[in-house]
């Protein structure tokens, strides 16, 4: 019997009993599970890490303006379907002063969720052209994206970044539209689960691309403003969130509320539609929906089946987040900043005691600190050092899963861990370094 951190026998058996065939390769959800399992059976608290929950609490402008909208009887109402015009015109405002980009109202829907607005670009994307059916996603990548895929019977191909940034990144993109089934291109920026951030270059890259090959990009700005190494936070002042919609007309915006503004949990996103794409006319459309307008299609083609819109009342609450950001009365980034304050900690913790960042660069510069950070510890695979860490005390996931070669690496959210674990993550990786001596 070993002596870990956490009772080895009692890990080990959960990890039997929980039917995983192999834990280092387990969704985030059933990682999830699991160390609530255990966590009950030892009495003892994990450093909790697998899951991109946000830690903070809900942006207060929300929540006043979503009861003040429930109050007023909107629970009631079927809402419009390409949102409420109060929000579409915050949205449009919020990307001109934060992005510094021109999208009409029309092209701003909400969804629910970032998820949603994913899930509908795929299948009218998927579409838009009779011999293109193939999505190319720049990985490491959200898994869930996949899944979508697989839910629809829908194409992909992938390939991990890690190799090919910088003018790489070029020839390696061209190398899948060379063979001319590439419809779009998927993306997030910050990346999940990596943390790098594309360069101007590299989206002038791809912008330079979409417009060569005529194929669109959609870009997931899940993590909007949250590159805190320069800042992001000042309404209509430079810098801006970097954006491929600086290099081409050709793109699909997913700004998702879930963690910018702590509005997990009111299932509501942002999809922006350029304006060029939104008034695109695809003939191929025709196949499967009565009008061949992009936007149109968008809207009445597949959101309109899918979900009949989004939460009326969750769309006020958006409207005035947006609508004290936009006026400068509401940072959200110095709300968010947390994240990068203990992102910094907590990677000088695991260095200190062994582990390497495995992203750990954009182009020449060190990535920033954020909302996820990647690790890796030498002699392990990624999927060998998630099960080894449950025994002390540490749960993650695994890079595998998210599109990811580097099959050393673990995902690290660092939303959900206290200030306060600190100490007890720093025990159990210098007692994990003193049964793995690296020499
Ligand atoms: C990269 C990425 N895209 C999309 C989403 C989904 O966002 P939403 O909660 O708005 O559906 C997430 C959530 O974790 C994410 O990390």
């Amino acid at each position: 019997m070993r002596i870990t951190p956490i009772d080895y026998s009692i890990v080990h058996s959960k990890i039997k009993e929980s039917g995983i065939a192999n834990i280092g390769r387990a969704s985030i959800r059933e990682i999830k599970k699991l160390i609530d399992n255990i966590e009950q059976d030892t009495g003892q608290k994990f450093i909790r890490m697998e899951m991109g929950i946000p830690g903070l609490p809900p942006a207060q402008a929300g929540v006043d303006g979503q009861i003040e909208a429930l109050r007023n009887g909107v629970a009631a109402i079927y809402p419009d379907i390409h949102g409420i015009a109060p929000l579409k015109k915050e949205i449009s405002r919020f990307v001109k002063l934060f992005m510094n980009i021109d999208v009409s109202a029309e092209g701003c829907i909400p969804t629910v969720g970032s998820m949603q607005g994913g899930f509908a670009s795929f299948l009218t994307l998927s579409r838009i052209y009779a011999k293109r059916n193939t999505t190319l996603f720049i990985d490491p990548g959200f898994p869930v994206h996949k899944q979508q895929h697989k839910v629809l019977n829908l194409p992909f191909e992938s390939f991990d970044v890690y190799n090919f940034r910088g003018d790489k990144l070029h020839d390696k993109l061209k190398s899948y539209l060379d063979k001319g089934h590439i419809h779009s291109i998927l993306y997030s920026n910050p990346n999940n689960p990596s943390w790098i951030c594309f360069t101007e270059k590299e989206l002038k890259i791809i912008g330079d691309l979409a417009n060569e090959y005529d194929i669109v990009i959609m870009e997931d700005l899940a993590y909007f403003g949250m590159d805190f190494r320069q800042d992001f936070s000042k309404p209509g002042q430079p810098p801006y969130q970097p954006s491929v919609a600086n290099y081409t007309d050709k793109y699909i915006l997913f700004i998702s509320s879930s963690k910018a503004f702590s509005y997990a949990g009111e299932r509501i996103g942002m999809m922006v539609i350029s304006d060029v794409m939104y008034q695109s006319h695809f003939p191929d459309l025709k196949r499967f929906y009565p009008n061949d307008q992009f936007g149109y299609t968008m809207i009445f083609g597949t959101l309109y089946p899918l979900s009949s819109g989004t939460s009326h009342s969750a769309q006020y609450g958006l409207t005035a987040i947006l609508k004290a950001a936009n006026e400068g009365k509401f940072d959200f980034v110095e709300e968010v900043k947390e994240y990068g304050e203990k992102a910094h900690i907590m990677k000088k913790i695991f260095t200190d005691n062994g582990f390497n960042i495995v992203y750990d660069k954009d182009e020449d510069q060190p990535i920033a600190d954020g909302f996820y950070f990647t690790y890796a510890y030498p002699g392990f695979t990624g999927v060998e050092l998630l099960e080894e860490m449950l025994y002390y005390g540490i749960s993650a996931i695994s890079l595998d899963i998210t599109g990811s070669e580097r099959h050393e690496g673990i995902r690290a959210c660092t939303s959900l861990i206290k200030r306060t674990q600190f100490t007890d993550l720093e025990d159990r990786l210098k007692q994990f370094q003193l049964d793995h001596p690296t020499q």
